[in-house]
């Protein structure tokens, strides 16, 4: 490869790789939009960047065009985008447009959009503009980061996320059931930020009787003072039967939080009508947990789509997340915490019970992405392997 080729691929790489730093800054508030980021260059300089702050807002190329003392400054720049810039009218104007209008000469993209309103259409609208056009620099990069954005245009769910906190011999309760607190405070500070960018949690009868968990984010800052976090998520409760009790965390917020039980047409219909005055929503259609996922994708009575949802367990709805092939497994990431104890015991479960996978050769495979350490506990963060 010529001196110069490389040269100008590893000064792409450069710009893109700024342009998805900026991106990720709008984890939690850019969904169901995807998070996007731009770099304007000329002259080797960067001149304006900018991303997508937050759902409804400007877009990644608008914020940084506006980033520009003079948008005559854009002529003959070039933009570094992360995805595809869009060519359609949604809450805001069409991207691609806005890069023509500006004179921009080059757009380097880390990945085409496949949703169904742009899909290759930005590209053309910049191209029949004689703009010259790279695309899929840092394209693994922008994939992984828009993972969950990908997963719910493509195939119709949101990113599953699966956390847990277990002991170092892998148990995530005593064998009297007590599991409070397995990991330490510094990790619940973690659990606490996943819980603020999801837009919804889910977890088994079983866990909201254990524990009587509120499932919510509560957010502080360096000085305890409550912080509001990105979104607040929709608590999501699994039964066959069972109900909460009337003086539990969830029933008591739940006019405050919107929370869901899925559960059986036969529970008692004088206590099923209680809890719904008292603001639960009661979804007795006997829905699989997949349809469930898929509803709350589509945006689930009338609340906005979902992109990532978080599981909080325990392990029987666990167990109903993995299936018993690999096709069959919702879940795409995992955060396991493993804390500082031992409980021991063979009736002390693990973070998924169920009948289990029936070999090694179709146990689903995760790649492990991130390692940390809080205080004595380590969270380990892996994501599905592609099939
Ligand atoms: N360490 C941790 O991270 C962690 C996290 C959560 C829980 N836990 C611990 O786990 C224990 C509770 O375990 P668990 O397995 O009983 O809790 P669970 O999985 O939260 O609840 C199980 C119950 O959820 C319902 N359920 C499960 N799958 C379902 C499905 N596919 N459709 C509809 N409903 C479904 C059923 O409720 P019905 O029986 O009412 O039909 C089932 O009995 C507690 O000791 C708790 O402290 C630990």
């Amino acid at each position: 490869m010529p001196a110069n080729t490389v040269v100008d691929a590893n000064r792409d790489r450069h710009w893109m790789q700024r342009a998805l730093q900026l991106a990720a800054s709008g984890e939690g508030y850019a969904e169901p939009n995807p998070m996007v980021g731009c770099v304007l260059v000329k002259d080797g300089h960067r001149i304006g960047e900018g991303y997508h702050k937050r759902f409804g807002g400007p877009h990644a190329e608008v914020e940084a065009l506006r980033s520009l003392p003079s948008i005559a400054d854009a002529e003959s720049a070039t933009a570094y985008v992360t995805l595809e810039p869009c060519c359609h009218f949604g809450k805001t104007p069409p991207c691609s447009q806005a890069l023509i209008d500006a004179k921009v000469s080059r757009v380097v993209i880390a990945m085409q959009d496949p949703f169904p309103k742009v899909d290759g259409g930005g590209l053309k609208a910049l191209r029949d503009h004689g703009i010259e056009i790279t695309v899929g620099v840092l394209r693994d990069e922008a994939e992984q980061l828009n993972a969950p954005y990908l997963k719910r245009v493509q195939k119709g769910l949101p990113w599953t996320i699966a956390k847990w906190a277990m002991t170092i011999d892998g148990r995530v309760a005593t064998v009297d059931g007590e599991s409070q607190w397995i990991s330490g405070p510094q990790s619940r500070v973690h659990v606490h930020r996943l819980r603020a960018r999801v837009d919804a949690i889910l977890a088994g009868m079983g866990t909201v009787l254990a524990d009587d968990p509120m499932l919510n984010a509560r957010l502080v800052d360096d000085d305890g003072k409550p912080l509001t976090p990105p979104r607040v998520a929709n608590r999501l409760i699994f039964s066959r039967g069972r109900l909460p009790p009337r003086d539990s965390k969830l029933v008591c917020t739940a006019k405050e939080i919107p929370t869901f039980l899925f559960t059986s047409p036969f529970v008692d219909p004088d206590e099923r009508a209680w809890l719904e005055q008292a603001g639960l929503v009661c979804d007795a259609e006997n829905d699989s947990i997949e349809g469930v996922l898929r509803k709350c994708a589509d945006g689930l009575h009338g609340h906005r789509p979902a992109t990532n949802v978080m599981v909080e367990g325990g392990p029987n709805l666990m167990a109903s997340l993995i299936g018993s092939q690999p096709e069959d497994c919702l879940i795409d990431e995992i955060h396991a915490y493993l804390g500082p104890k031992i409980f021991g015991g063979a009736t002390a479960p693990g973070p998924i019970l169920g009948s289990g996978i029936e070999s090694l050769a179709v146990a689903p495979q995760f790649r492990l992405i991130m390692i940390d350490k809080f205080d004595d506990d380590a969270r380990l963060i892996y994501r599905r392997q592609s099939e």
